[in-house]
């Protein structure tokens, strides 16, 4: 089998394509054969050193989409070649979070899914979309299960609430389209009016980011949002929670523009806005995101897929550095299968 690999040092650089040996399933555990795997914004903050020290070599990689090639003793979960996809906090099963189910994340404290065989508990799989393919599916891990977490698990949205979301990224386009299905309006602050036609195009209001936009935002929802979920981070989060209905919440999920952020705690506590931090989503949450958009047939927005290659893996880095994407970018690691469902 094969894998991407950072041998030497984390440095898009010294990205390879390495083999290695396919595993074999412990008891309890799976062998899924990757069909496609998903980049996210951490993948490009790891490939660059900056989201801490890893073991090396560090096979990178947190979202993947395949079939269950080989099952291990006593496994229940799942069967021979069933369609899945792998849960990228792999013991975060359901409930709110706590220190000893949140530790371990695919393609960071636990093995990363660039790889063509990952062995992996059977707790870890989610059963994929059945009307998805592989690439579609590949998608959800991470962008798709934050947004429901932070939409409906954590923030409880109802039909008629208004939700808001900074940027047109990945996350940005599925808290879009959880929104929606959920029954609630949802708005979009982003810089680039061709983006914003976009996700018009998909139901939200678009706000441009400019001036006074949180001003904007709240005339758009009568008084405030009731859920903001804020990506950009960085001093934006100060506009997000001006943005937000008295008692409304939140959601801190990215850091685009800095990971520290000056709010007026005095505008933060006048309209009594909780601030709450996201990061990923249980199981549950997944199988929950899952059903959802079987029922509503919605599709994940997939800007470009790349192939499975050094070259290919590194384009697709780039891409997600510098290409302005509208949607997931996806590695296809079996043409011709990754693009079936
Ligand atoms: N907490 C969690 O569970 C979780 C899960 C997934 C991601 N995240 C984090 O959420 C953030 C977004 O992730 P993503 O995968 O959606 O990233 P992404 O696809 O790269 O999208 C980021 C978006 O932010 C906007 N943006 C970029 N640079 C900006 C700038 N200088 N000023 C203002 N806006 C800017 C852009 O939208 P416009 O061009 O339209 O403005 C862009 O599309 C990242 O920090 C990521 O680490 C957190």
């Amino acid at each position: 089998m094969q894998a991407i690999a950072f041998p030497h040092q984390l440095a898009l650089d010294d990205l390879s394509l390495v083999d290695r040996p396919v595993p074999s399933p412990g008891p309890h555990e799976v062998v899924v054969r990757i069909l496609a795997v998903s980049l996210n914004y951490r993948d490009l903050v790891i490939a660059r050193g900056r989201y801490g020290a890893y073991p090396l070599p560090f096979t990178p990689g947190s979202d993947a989409a395949g079939a269950v090639a080989q099952v291990g003793p006593g496994v229940t979960r799942a069967a021979v070649g069933d369609r899945v996809c792998l849960h990228y906090v792999p013991d975060w099963i359901d409930g709110p979070p706590r220190a000893e189910v949140a530790a371990r994340r695919l393609g960071g404290t636990a093995p990363g899914v660039l790889a063509t065989y990952v062995c992996i508990d059977e707790r870890a799989v989610v059963r994929a979309p059945a009307h998805l393919t592989a690439i579609e599916a590949s998608t959800l891990p991470i962008a798709g299960v934050t947004a429901w977490q932070a939409l409906i698990a954590d923030g409880g949205l109802r039909p008629g609430d208004t939700v808001a979301v900074s940027g047109t990224g990945g996350v940005s386009l599925f808290v879009v389209q959880v929104a929606r299905l959920a029954g609630a309006r949802a708005i979009v602050v982003g810089r680039d009016p061709v983006r914003l036609a976009r996700v018009a195009a998909m139901g939200a209001i678009a706000i441009a980011a400019e001036g006074d936009w949180a001003a904007r935002v709240r005339d758009a929802s009568a008084g405030g949002v009731d859920l903001f979920v804020d990506v950009v981070g960085g001093d934006a989060l100060a506009r997000s929670i001006a943005a937000t209905r008295v008692g409304g919440t939140v959601a801190a999920v990215g850091f685009v523009t800095g990971t520290a952020a000056t709010v007026d705690l005095l505008e933060m506590i006048r309209r009594t806005v909780t601030v709450r931090a996201a990061s990923g989503g249980s199981r549950a949450s997944f199988e929950a995101l899952v059903r959802a958009l079987e029922v509503a047939d919605v599709h994940p927005v997939v800007d470009r897929v790349f192939g499975f290659s050094a070259a290919e893996v590194r384009a697709a880095y780039a891409h997600l550095a510098d290409g302005r994407p509208f949607g997931k970018i996806v590695i296809d690691l079996a043409p011709g299968l990754g693009g079936a469902s």
